[in-house]
């Protein structure tokens, strides 16, 4: 990996996930829902789409600073989509992020009800935010509502359970995957980008090169749960074999999802020129999202 890059990463990472824990720990709620949020919070996890929000600000002209706050909502609304990927009726998964899957330290009940708070909460957090004006804050909060919601990732979702037993399309996984995976690193792009101070056409490119981000990341995701090591990745390999889903590897096989995955990686750095970015932290990025084996 590129050395800036691994600097960065190793040293946002860390104000993300004290930051992130230190906001749910202050809560004053019932002690089992606050365990069971700070559980999957705590477990680790790599941090990508807080990450990303962060370089994509420092790319044009902003600080960490600025999108600290939105940044860390984004970690709860990704975080309780975990939660419920994993529950018994949509993946049924027993480990993630290296440890037990919420529901099984915890219970179902619990579980959902983590899931549900860090969603909701998410959106109050970024309403407290002093930094941010009014204005920003509604079209932050519209932008991941529609993200996150039936317009966004819950759609994904949705086609995802949908597709299980059956043939589908390149187009129709694309789809899949541009919405469950895509939609929320487009907003942690787009909105780093809009607080930094990028122009509209910049901001519609960055747009463009969040898509294939979107694509390569969850291509890989559907790569390692062939041949990833379960112990690096953090949870079992085989979970999509086994509920018959719609992936890049049972589609294309394993040589075409990687061939597949090149040329996304070479429309994201064409976007990315035309974005006229001020640094090499966001093409980094793409490659360490293309050849990550975590
Ligand atoms: C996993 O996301 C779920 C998908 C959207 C494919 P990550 O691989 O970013 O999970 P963590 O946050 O690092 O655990
Ligand atoms: C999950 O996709 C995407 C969301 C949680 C929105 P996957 O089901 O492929 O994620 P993993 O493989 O369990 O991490
Ligand atoms: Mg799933
Ligand atoms: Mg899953
Ligand atoms: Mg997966």
């Amino acid at each position: 990996m590129e050395e800036n890059l691994s600097a960065f990463l190793t040293e946002k990472e860390k104000i993300i996930s004290d930051e992130l824990v230190q906001k749910v720990k202050s809560l004053s709620i019932p002690s089992r829902l606050k365990d069971s949020m700070l559980y999957s919070i705590k477990a680790g996890g790599k941090r990508l789409r807080p990450l990303l929000m962060i370089a994509s600000c420092e790319s044009f002209h902003g600080t960490y600073q600025q999108v600290l706050s939105v940044s860390l909502a984004l970690e709860m609304v990704h975080t309780y989509s975990l939660i419920h990927d994993d529950l018994p009726a949509m993946d049924d998964d027993h480990y993630r992020r290296g440890q037990p899957t919420n529901h099984r330290v915890f219970d179902e009940a619990t579980a959902i009800l983590a899931g549900d708070a860090l969603l909701t909460y998410s959106f109050e957090a970024i309403t407290d935010d002093p930094q941010l004006t009014n204005e920003q804050k509604v079209y932050i909060i519209k932008r991941l509502a529609k993200a996150s919601g039936p317009k966004g990732m819950v759609a994904g979702q949705s086609l995802d359970m949908a597709a299980e037993n059956r043939e589908i399309t390149l187009t129709e996984l694309e789809e899949i995957h541009d919405l469950k995976t895509g939609e929320l690193l487009t907003f942690a792009l787009e909105i780093g980008a809009y607080i930094g101070g990028a122009s509209i056409k910049q901001i519609a490119e960055i747009r463009k090169y969040a898509y294939y981000v979107g694509l390569i990341f969850q291509v890989q995701d559907d790569i390692l749960d062939v041949s990833g090591d379960p112990e690096k990745i953090g949870k079992p390999i085989g979970s999509d074999e086994s509920n018959m889903k719609s992936t890049y590897p049972k589609l294309l096989g394993l040589d075409g999802a990687i061939k597949k995955k090149e040329e996304y990686v070479d429309l994201a750095e064409a976007a990315l020129i035309k974005a006229d970015v001020k640094t090499n932290i966001l093409k980094d990025f793409v490659q360490y999202l293309s050849l990550r084996d975590a």
